[in-house]
């Protein structure tokens, strides 16, 4: 600390929840830099579940500020709601604030996020439908409508409309496209069809009503917005701690992820700087998330993925549904090949390993060390040719694993001798400290390591 990242590891949903909400203990602020509603991060305090999309998991304590920085994706819709509940549940949201510059998700984003996705059919990425890969294209595109635009009606309508444009014509096309979707929806994917009809555009793309909509969503969301990099300068430079919490992860990734099934931004610690407008020497730390497996949701290659009673072990007693999508994740042992490679891209200073518990009954247990590619070699790294990924075998070691029950243990010498040297084998293997562990999802369920 003072600024410290924590990023996801692996595909997503490796508990970064959890762990932000544990290290914001020792932290002023809480920044969200990148993603936006694709994400669902879940904490449980007292036996009470809360699960944010949008908001940082700091905002349980009343005293910290928790920021949405310029690089996140923002629905507005989606925000609101979300304040709404958690205000509903007794949260002072006071300290929310909201960058000016973030980008938001607007309803075309959502309708063409769907619309391609049913288009591309069997090659379908599986996002998460939330319209993050079209924002973050207008982003680039420079058409991208700016939370600050909310607070001016002229400028909101006269951008909305440039914006529009393009969409009008690629949504006419999908128009025809609904027609013949119709026609299909009896053969093949009728369950995709009929999403695309329900989803067809129209009613909700008019100019003026879109307008006076958000200018309604800018007047509630004013008083949170903020100019958000000034307030983590002024943390950072008091000498005190602000967490940048990653959404989504290493291997979703935009650049150096599975592409093109990937999320649109990048979730690794470096976009922290870009993504909360702070500078490379802020940082401090730089937290990794894993689980003691790992897990999939959406399309893509994952090369440790287990489809037997073992997989289904984790996805039962993990409880390996999407938090936002509600999808079934995809289950297998830990790809210490992939980590290594995360470790690295984040250069990492320390690791939180969760969900050991539920590997309790399972063993032996086996850990990814290295891939055998289709024509036979063996491969030590995490291979960047996207053809040699999708043929890798993983080859695995196997380790001694543990029956007994772990989810009270709150001090590493509770722990199975067989779950610390699981623990060792995997921190000498990627060269970084364990500092955490999880033991099930309760914020005490944890093991603190020197
Ligand atoms: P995130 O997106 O990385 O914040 O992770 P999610 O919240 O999407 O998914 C992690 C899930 O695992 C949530 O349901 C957590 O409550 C749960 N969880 C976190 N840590 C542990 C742990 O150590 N053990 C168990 N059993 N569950 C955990
Ligand atoms: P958290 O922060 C797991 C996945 C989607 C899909 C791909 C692209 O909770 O870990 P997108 O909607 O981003 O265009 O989808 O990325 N994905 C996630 N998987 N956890 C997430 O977030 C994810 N956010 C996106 O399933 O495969
Ligand atoms: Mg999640």
């Amino acid at each position: 600390m003072p600024g410290l990242v924590i990023v996801g590891a692996q595909w997503g949903d490796e508990g970064k929840g959890k762990v932000t909400d544990l290290l914001a203990e020792r932290a002023d602020a809480i920044v969200r830099f990148q993603g936006g509603n694709n994400a669902g991060h879940t904490i449980v305090r007292d036996g009470e579940e809360f699960k944010f999309h949008l908001i940082p998991s700091g905002i349980l304590y009343p005293d910290k500020t928790c920021v949405i920085g310029n690089g996140v994706v923002l629905d507005p819709r989606i925000l609101l709601g979300e304040i709404d509940g958690l205000r509903r549940r007794g949260v002072d949201m006071s300290n929310l604030k909201i960058s000016a510059n973030a980008h938001l998700i607007m309803p075309y984003h959502v309708l063409l996020d769907t619309a391609g996705e049913v288009k591309l059919g069997k090659l379908s990425l599986g996002t998460t439908r939330r319209g993050i890969g079209p924002c973050y294209a207008d982003k680039a595109l420079r058409l991208g409508i700016r939370v600050q635009d909310l607070l001016d009606e002229k400028i909101l309508r006269t951008k909305i409309r440039v914006a529009l444009e393009p969409k009008q014509q690629a949504l006419r096309e999908l128009g025809v496209q609904r027609r013949k979707l119709r026609k299909e929806a009896g053969e093949g994917d009728r369950e995709a069809a009929e999403q695309a009809i329900e989803d067809a555009p129209d009613p909700r793309l008019d100019l003026h009503t879109m307008t006076e909509e958000h200018v309604s969503f800018g007047h509630r969301l004013e008083p949170h917005i903020a100019d958000t990099s000034r307030l983590c300068w002024d943390v950072l430079d008091a000498g005190r701690t602000v967490i940048f919490e990653g959404a989504q992860a290493t291997l979703l990734d935009l650049d150096h992820g599975t592409y093109p099934f990937v999320t649109s931004s990048n979730p690794i610690a470096g976009a922290a700087t870009i993504g909360a407008g702070i500078g490379p020497a802020d940082i401090d730390e730089v937290w990794g998330v894993a689980k003691a497996y790992a897990t999939r949701v959406g399309a893509g290659p994952f090369p440790t993925e287990l489809e037997d009673d073992q997989g289904r072990h984790m996805l039962e007693r993990g409880h390996e549904y999407g938090t936002t999508t509600g999808r079934e994740r995809r289950c297998g042992w830990i790809d210490l090949v992939a980590l290594r490679y995360a470790v690295r891209l984040n250069r990492m200073t320390s690791l939180a390993i969760t969900k050991l518990d539920v590997l309790s009954g399972i063993g032996p247990l086996k850990v990814a060390v290295r891939y055998r590619s289709r024509e036979g070699a063996t491969l030590d790294t995490f291979p960047y040719h996207q053809s040699i990924l999708h043929g890798a075998e993983p080859e695995y070691e196997e380790l001694p694993g543990f029956d007994a029950d772990i989810d009270g243990c709150r001090s590493e010498t509770e722990l199975p001798a067989e779950a610390r040297a699981y623990l060792d084998y995997i921190a000498d293997f990627v060269g970084v400290p364990i500092r955490l562990v999880g033991v099930g999802p309760g914020r005490e369920q944890v093991v603190w390591r020197d």
